[in-house]
């Protein structure tokens, strides 16, 4: 009997160390529970690309993902172009950073993930987008050494989340336990 295609889902990593490797060990557990129904390509923005260096996961993502992208520019890979053709179910972008979050807020699709994130909601394609923070205020973030660094999110950053949570099929996911319900509720 032919075997029939699996759905396919686009899991765009921006460059955010925050979240960054709670979002990995949640992919790869879902990537594990959900093999033999979804297969998850992996797009990487350049700054995401420097960022899981620096935090020392890159060949973890290279050992338990098999279709894995570096941006070369906004349109190479051509990801934008396969979403608007429906190859994807949807796009994840986890984690986001506050730039890309603030590029597709302002509909500036100059980078990857963000043209394609523009790109597929212009086709319907429903988007799910993690910030790294979405709360104003101090966060504690963990540098890959161990050490604590204090960031302050500003007002303009959440109003970018805020404009995206408005957005026609596209969603605001707050926590890497989030994506966890977001592939149960399209794949159980
Ligand atoms: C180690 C490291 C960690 C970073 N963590 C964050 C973060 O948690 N959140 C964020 O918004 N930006 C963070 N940045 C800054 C972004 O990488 C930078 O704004 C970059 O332009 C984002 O590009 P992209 O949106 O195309 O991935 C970090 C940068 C580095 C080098």
């Amino acid at each position: 009997m032919k075997k029939e295609k699996k759905p396919k889902v686009a899991w765009g990593i921006a460059g955010a160390g925050e979240k960054m490797v709670e979002t990995l060990e949640m992919m790869k557990k879902i990537k594990k529970e959900y093999e033999d129904v979804v297969d998850i390509d992996v797009y990487i923005s350049r700054s995401g690309d420097q960022v899981i260096k620096y935090y020392g996961i890159s060949n973890e993502i290279e050992t338990n993902f098999n279709n894995i992208w570096v941006e070369i520019n906004a349109n190479s890979p051509f990801l934008a172009g396969q979403i608007q053709l429906g190859k994807y179910e949807f796009m994840l972008i986890a984690p986001c950073s506050a730039n890309t979050v603030a590029k597709i807020a302002l509909r500036m699709g100059d980078t990857l993930l963000a043209n394609s994130a523009i790109m597929g909601q212009r086709a319907d394609i429903p988007l799910y987008i993690m910030p790294s923070d979405y709360e104003v205020g101090v966060t504690i973030t963990k540098l890959p050494d161990g050490k604590d660094l204090k960031l302050t999110l500003r007002e303009e950053d959440v109003e970018n989340i805020n404009k995206l949570a408005a957005m026609d099929n596209t969603n605001v996911l707050k926590e890497p336990e989030d994506i966890e319900e977001l592939f149960a509720r399209y794949f159980q």
